[in-house]
This record gives C-alpha cells, sequence and structure tokens, in this order.
C-alpha cells in the first residue's frame, strides 16, 4: 500500500506506550459520549465563555451564565476535563480552555465535522452493522425511503441538510481557487460539470473567465436547487442545468457540443468500483484526444497531515451507513486503477489543495 510520507510514520510502527493505548482503547469505548459532552460544550457556550475570561471561571459561574444546574455544569465539566478540552487550577477551582478545547472550539474543519457528525450521521450509524452486510445505506431510514441520501438531499430536514452542505461546502470551497488555475491553464470554452450540485464552482468559472459556458449534470431535483441558487448571479446566464440519474448506465453525457473539460469534484467518492467506471467510461465517450477529464477527490493516502486521513477513512462510514452503502473516500492506487479500466490514462496529479484534495488530470487513451 502506498502512503504519503506522515501517513507512512503513523501507520506502519507502533508507537503508543501502553497506558496511552489502554486510554485510547477506553476514549473508543466512549467515543458517542465524549462527541456529545464535547459538542454541548460548544453549543452552550461554554466553551467559548472559558476561551474570553482572563482568569478562567469557576462551576458556579458557568452556571450562572448559561442558565444550567449545578448538576448539569459539573457532569459537563467533569467529563471534560478527563476528555482534555478543559483544565482545572486545583487552588481556585477555575476552569480554563486546554489545547484540544482550542481546536475543538475554533478549527473551522472541526466544526463543520461535529454539525455533520451529530446532525446526519448520529442516528444512521447505530445501523451500520447492516449497513455493512447489506451493502445498503441502512441508517437513511432515519430520514426517509430514499435508495441513496442524494435523491433525498432537497427534502431532508432543514437542519440536516445545513449540516450537509456545510460540510460539503466547506470542503470543495477550499480547493476552488487552486483548482480554477490548473483548470484554465488550457484554453475551457465549454466544461462539464458533473455533479456540480447547487453550482457553486460553475459560478467560480463563470467569473474566472469571461467567456466559458458551463454545463451541470446532476439529479433532477439538485438542477432544481442549483437553479434557485445561482439565479440572478452574474455569468449564471452561461451556466446550464442537465437533469440526469449517473446509476443509469443507459443515461448518456450530454453530446450537443465538445467539452473541453469535465469536472468531476467530490463526486466519484458518491459511488461503488463499478459504477464509477461506468460512469467514467460513459465520460471518456464523449472525450476527444484533446479533452481533459479532472477528479478532484480527497484521497486518504496522499494526505500531508495524518489527522486528514483519520477524518477521510471515518467519513467513508458515512457512505455505507448514510449515503448509498457502497462507496468511499477512495485510496489513489484503487481511483487510478478504475481511470484506467475506464479507458482512461492518468495525465497528472496534482496534491495539497485546500484541506487535502488532489486533482487527478485524465486524457483519453
Ligand atoms: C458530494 S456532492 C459534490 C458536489 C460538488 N461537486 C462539490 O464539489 O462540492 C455529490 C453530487 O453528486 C450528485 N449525484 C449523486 N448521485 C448522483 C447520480 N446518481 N446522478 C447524478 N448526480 C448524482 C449529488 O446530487 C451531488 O450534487
Amino acid at each position: 500500500m502506498n502512503l504519503f510520507s506522515a501517513l507512512e510514520k503513523a501507520y506502519t510502527t507502533e508507537h503508543l506506550s501502553a497506558r496511552d493505548a489502554q486510554r485510547l482503547a477506553e476514549f473508543i469505548a466512549f467515543g458517542p459520549i465524549v462527541f456529545q459532552v464535547s459538542r454541548l460544550m460548544i453549543r452552550f457556550g461554554i466553551l467559548d465563555m472559558l476561551r474570553d475570561s482572563d482568569n478562567g471561571m469557576t462551576r458556579e459561574e458557568i452556571a450562572s451564565r448559561t442558565k444550567l444546574s449545578d448538576y448539569a455544569v459539573k457532569i459537563l465539566t467533569d467529563a471534560s476535563l478527563t476528555i482534555g478540552t478543559i483544565l482545572v487550577d486545583t487552588e481556585t477551582d477555575r476552569f480554563s480552555l486546554s489545547k484540544t478545547g482550542w481546536f475543538l472550539l475554533t478549527d473551522p474543519a472541526t466544526r463543520v465535522n461535529i454539525d455533520f457528525n451529530h446532525d446526519v450521521n448520529y442516528m444512521g450509524l447505530f445501523n451500520l452493522e447492516e449497513a455493512l452486510v447489506n451493502g445498503k445505506p441502512e441508517g437513511l431510514k432515519y430520514f426517509g425511503e430514499w435508495p441513496t441520501i442524494y435523491e433525498g438531499l432537497s427534502k431532508l430536514p432543514l437542519q440536516v441538510q445545513k449540516s450537509w452542505f456545510g460540510f460539503d461546502h466547506f470542503y470543495s470551497d477550499s480547493s476552488f481557487g487552486e483548482a480554477l488555475k490548473i483548470v484554465f491553464s488550457l484554453p475551457v470554452d465549454n466544461l462539464l460539470d458533473v455533479g456540480g450540485n447547487t453550482g457553486r464552482w460553475a459560478l467560480q468559472c463563470v467569473s474566472h473567465n469571461k467567456d466559458v459556458r458551463v454545463t451541470i449534470l446532476d439529479l433532477p431535483q439538485q438542477i432544481q436547487l442549483m437553479r434557485n441558487q445561482t439565479a440572478g448571479i452574474e455569468g449564471s446566464e452561461r451556466i446550464d442545468g442537465y437533469g440526469i440519474n449517473l446509476l443509469d448506465n443507459s443515461a448518456q453525457f450530454p453530446t450537443d457540443k465538445h467539452y473541453d473539460a469535465i469536472w468531476m469534484s467530490q463526486f466519484l467518492d458518491c459511488f461503488g468500483e463499478d459504477e464509477i467506471v461506468g460512469i467514467l467510461s460513459r465520460a471518456a465517450h464523449i472525450m476527444s484526444r484533446s479533452s481533459r477529464l479532472y477528479i478532484m477527490e480527497t484521497l486518504w493516502d496522499r494526505q500531508k497531515y495524518e489527522p486528514a486521513a483519520f477524518c477521510l477513512t471515518q467519513i467513508s462510514v458515512y457512505f455505507t451507513a448514510l449515503a448509498n452503502g457502497n462507496s468511499k473516500m477512495y485510496h489513489s492506487d484503487d481511483m487510478f486503477r478504475l481511470v484506467e479500466k475506464a479507458g482512461l490514462r492518468v495525465e497528472t496529479v496534482y496534491d495539497g489543495l485546500g484541506q487535502g484534495h488532489s486533482i487527478i488530470q485524465c486524457r483519453k487513451n
């Protein structure tokens, strides 16, 4: 297995003392409790107050500011102390924020992940076992009876939608700036944005280049969402929508014009391996020798920092239990193999964009 160097260091040798390993094992056993307590320390504003206080705060002060009972504050502060998000001064009994608490509170990726895990994943993960056995997103039933989460996106409860889109946009938005430079380093008259969702990338393209036309391919219900989101924004008259279910192997890519660039951002991770080959083969079918296909993905083995690989392999489990039951955050070896199976070749790989994206630039064989 190929791994970037930070990951090789972390994943090929044992590096914990027995005591640390035992603590981590207990941390896992109490994972759901650790998660909910820490989330509520943010939600009740306690971590915020601790950060802003010069000398820390007593339990009584926290109770008075939050209007929580002394019992509730004690439950949260006892647990948070042993989790490691707060510290206590034993002379004064005043609590302050620890380094971990500071990251939990201020790291945007962590905040997005907390909301995503609570609002989208938490209940559905209870059905992970059935999902793994049946290859179906068995946890999705908490929200509705769709075969995949994508059919239901526009109908999810508002808070769930907010966290889903917040999560999706956070990861892809941070890479769009660098991605634009890569994609538009060669002439692009027409760009096909496959799985273009609410049109954020398409809007960036039409603002970056005054002539390009973008066609977004997505499920019909997302095309409607996209139209609502882009309406009236400058350049949106150069964005077209094309409703399609790409899981249907007979659904062909549009052939109305020649697409110089086909863009797939955080898209192929929504599909199982055979489905990916089916989609890429249909893309290859409309490509000429001069067309480029760009796959932007967070490949877990190509992360510069270990926590990113940790996040990505855990996010894979959302795909199993909630999204579709058969997809994941891929290892680059797998993605390259699927690209070749579809009759394409990997021309260049750009790593380290935004929150850890890579762009795989492909050509037709
Ligand atoms: C994770 S989102 C990625 C959105 C966007 N490209 C980005 O980078 O943020 C995946 C997109 O693929 C679309 N999608 C999922 N299954 C699809 C299918 N069977 N046919 C067409 N589009 C699909 C979803 O509706 C969604 O807009």
